[in-house]
């Protein structure tokens, strides 16, 4: 008797909330995520930021005090990125080794020692042209640009920093940080290589956040967001170099991506939820068309189900305070 009877009923397994959990699939917790905050020296007072909503710049002298409260929430580890009033052609402050990159990882380190701090390694916020790196004529020199990166990195780890996370999109700069580290004796200080970051429009409000002077674009150095094989390939070298984790940037837009990578390497592997994604999930949510806290966890557990360990949100605190 062929019949209308399905011989399959996936309806069956969501009949209810429990069955519903059990035969869930990819899940995301607090372990998986790191927060990026934005630490101003030089200032008194939280500056909201006004395309990402529930956003601030952290004046540097209430980054304990911050820092205690993420602790204290749960969170994990947290990514910095300076705003400097301390800009030069080539971002030489991100060297000193009392600049404000230093500083930071020295607050957070001497605030909540557990914390997990990772480094974003990059010039443009330290630069007076927003480039990120040593600019000569209209390009950035690549080479020039990984001394300078092996330089911060040391100056980073020396702070207490555990990962030094390079953004600079140089071809080599996870080699030249590996051996700079090395050779500085850091060999304990891990590498988060944003290895495929994409030139997106999607880093809209962190130009805001961070407050970078840059005039035009970075699609010399960051990768043509139409390139998936590239985007391998520029994983696989981080690899090769010595990354320990890899990471593609960003992530909502990008998921075929982490898909390709997740199965091309055997890294632990991040995906950035950038300022961009963030701010059209706020936004969306603040003009009715969509649930804020619905459409955040589908979006982040969109990312783990793609493929990534780690997930870098600016959602993070969110999570902490309401839970999964
Ligand atoms: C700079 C840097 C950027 C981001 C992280 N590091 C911006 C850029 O490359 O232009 C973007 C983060 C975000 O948009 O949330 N090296
Ligand atoms: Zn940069």
């Amino acid at each position: 008797m062929s019949s209308y009877f399905p011989a399959t009923r996936p309806r069956r397994l969501r009949r209810n909330e429990h069955l519903r959990s059990m035969f869930q699939e990819a899940e995301f917790s607090l372990d998986d995520l790191v927060l990026p905050i934005f630490v101003e020296e030089g200032i008194d007072d939280f500056v909201p930021i006004k395309t990402m909503p529930g956003v601030n710049r952290i004046p540097e002298s209430k980054l304990a005090s911050e820092i205690e409260r993420y602790a204290r929430a749960g969170i994990r580890s947290v990514m910095t990125f300076g705003v400097s009033h301390h800009l030069d052609e080539t971002g030489s402050d991100t060297w000193n080794d009392n600049g404000l990159v230093a500083r930071m990882s020295r607050i957070i380190k001497d605030t909540a020692p557990q914390m997990v701090v990772m480094s974003d390694t990059c010039f443009c916020e330290y630069t007076s042209h927003g480039h990120c790196g040593v600019l000569h004529g209209h390009e950035v020199d690549n080479d020039a640009t990984l001394i300078n990166l092996g330089r911060q990195a040391v100056v980073a780890a020396q702070a207490g920093a555990d990962f030094i996370a390079p953004s600079a999109a140089m071809d080599g700069q996870v080699q030249a940080i590996r051996s700079a580290l090395d050779a500085a004796g850091f060999s304990q200080t891990s590498i988060m290589a944003y290895s495929t970051k994409f030139a997106s429009a999607l880093y809209g409000p962190f130009r805001e956040a961070g407050g970078t002077a840059l005039t035009g674009d970075r699609k010399t150095y960051q990768m043509n967001p139409m390139n998936r094989r590239e985007a391998v390939r520029e994983s696989l070298l981080d690899e090769q170099e010595g990354a320990d984790a890899i990471m593609v940037k960003p992530a909502g837009a990008y998921l075929d991506i982490i898909r390709d990578i997740r199965e091309a390497s055997r890294l632990p592997l991040a995906a950035y939820q950038v300022s961009g994604e963030y701010a059209m999930i706020k936004f969306g949510a603040q003009a009715g068309a969509i649930d804020e806290a619905r459409v955040m966890r589908e979006s982040l557990g969109a990312i783990k189900r793609a493929g990534a360990d780690l997930i870098f949100t600016y959602f993070a605190m969110d999570i902490a305070r309401d839970g999964i």
